[in-house]
Formats: structure tokens, C-alpha cells, sequence
């Protein structure tokens, strides 16, 4: 996994070193709304993310995560993910999370561009997903804004404050991730800055 650079935004990988801070994050109240996300005590979660592979590329699976963070003021504003299951490694899921003082100004919508980039041209992979709770507008306007289709609705595919719920799927095919409206910096771009 390697630093991601936007216009505005350093993606950086997490890790065991900076795991406690996507945990700090994770504790923000009205995150779970429309997901379930792990309730590990700290020590519980930096041990899962020490688990996790470092190395993104052709092949791989696992799930990795990327702590959003504002390169103007250095602040966390939230997180981005990619999960590669070992049964279809073509495949990817991405998931993003912004903290409520840093939506609306398209954060999520460029961290996520920068994710796609990594997804297809790093991972190669040929397809990318993303699952939904349809009543989450920002999410599907996020997923819509970069060129997601929505595919099938899931009946009871997901747990929401322990209660089943109905998801979509929203899907990403490699070959259609042209003409991107956000324009993502390389790591190596980003370092000539
Ligand atoms: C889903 C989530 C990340 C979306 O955040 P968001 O701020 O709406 O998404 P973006 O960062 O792409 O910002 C889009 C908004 O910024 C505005 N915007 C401002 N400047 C922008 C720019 N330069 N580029 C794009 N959009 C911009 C857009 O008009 C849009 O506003 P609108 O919602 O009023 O139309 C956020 O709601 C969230 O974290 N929710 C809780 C966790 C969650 O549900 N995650 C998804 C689980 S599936």
C-alpha cells in the first residue's frame, strides 16, 4: 500500500503504527447509521489491522484501509477502504466514511476517485462494488458521481444497529473508469510538489 495524493487530500495506509487513529474516528456518534462497524476496544483492533496484508498488487486479497486526511491542516476527516475476497480476486469492494464536519464539500467523492485508481491500475482488478443501504442518499450521490451502476438489491444483506436490512449493490467495471471527473496526483506526481 503506498501514500495516495488528491488535490486536497494525503490518503494515507493504515497500519499497526497509525491504526489507533482510524480507531479514535471510528468512535464518532452518527457513523452507524447505515453500517456496522466493528466495536473492538483499541488494543482488540490495532491486533486485527497488525493482521492485515501490507501489500497491494495484481493477486492479492485481504482488506485495506486508508486513513483521509486533509492536506492543508493535516486533520483525519475519515477513512476509504478496499476489500479483495480470496474467493474472487478480481474483485473489490471500496467503503468510505467521512466525519459529519467534513461532508458536503466532496471529500469522499475525491478520496474514493484516488481509490479507483489504486483498485484498477495497482490491484488490477476488473471490477469494483460497493453495497448500500438505498435510504443513504450521500453514499449512492458519491457512488453515481463516479460512474457506479446500481446492480441488484440484496434482501436482508446487512446488519444496521443489529436489525437486518435491505442493501444494493453498485458496480464499477474496470473498462468504464475512463474519463474520471477528479483528477488523482500519482504518489510519485505528489512527491515533485
Ligand atoms: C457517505 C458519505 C461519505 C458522503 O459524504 P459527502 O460529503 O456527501 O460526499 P462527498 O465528499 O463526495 O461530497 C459531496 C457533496 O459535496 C459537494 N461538493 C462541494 N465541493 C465539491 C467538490 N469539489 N467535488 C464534489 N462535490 C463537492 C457536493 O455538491 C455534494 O453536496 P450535496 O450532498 O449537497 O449534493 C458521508 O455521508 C458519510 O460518511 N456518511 C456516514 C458513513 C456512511 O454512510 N458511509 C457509507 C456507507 S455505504
Amino acid at each position: 500500500m503506498r501514500v495516495m495524493l488528491t488535490e486536497r487530500l494525503r490518503l494515507e495506509p493504515v497500519s499497526a503504527l497509525n491504526a489507533d487513529q482510524l480507531w479514535q474516528i471510528l468512535q464518532a456518534a452518527d457513523l452507524r447509521s447505515y453500517q456496522d462497524l466493528p466495536g473492538l476496544r483499541l488494543t482488540a483492533f490495532v491486533e486485527s489491522v497488525a493482521r492485515r496484508p501490507l501489500h497491494l498488487g495484481s493477486g492479492q486479497h485481504g482488506r485495506y484501509e486508508w486513513l483521509v486526511v486533509l492536506r492543508e491542516s493535516g486533520e483525519n476527516a475519515g477513512w476509504i477502504s478496499l476489500r479483495i475476497p480470496e474467493r474472487e480476486p478480481g474483485a473489490g469492494e471500496v467503503g468510505y466514511t467521512l466525519l459529519s464536519e467534513f461532508r458536503g464539500r466532496g471529500y469522499a467523492t475525491e478520496a474514493v476517485s484516488a481509490l479507483l485508481d489504486e483498485a484498477f491500475a495497482v490491484a488490477h482488478l476488473q471490477r469494483v462494488c460497493a453495497y448500500c443501504v438505498p435510504q443513504n442518499l450521500a453514499s449512492v450521490a458519491v457512488l453515481e458521481r463516479l460512474g457506479f451502476t446500481r446492480d441488484i438489491t440484496l434482501p436482508r444483506g446487512a446488519t444496521v444497529g443489529g436489525q437486518p436490512v435491505d442493501v444494493t449493490s453498485h458496480v464499477l467495471e474496470a473498462r468504464d473508469w475512463r474519463d474520471r471527473p477528479y483528477r488523482t496526483l500519482t504518489s510519485a506526481e505528489g512527491k515533485k510538489k
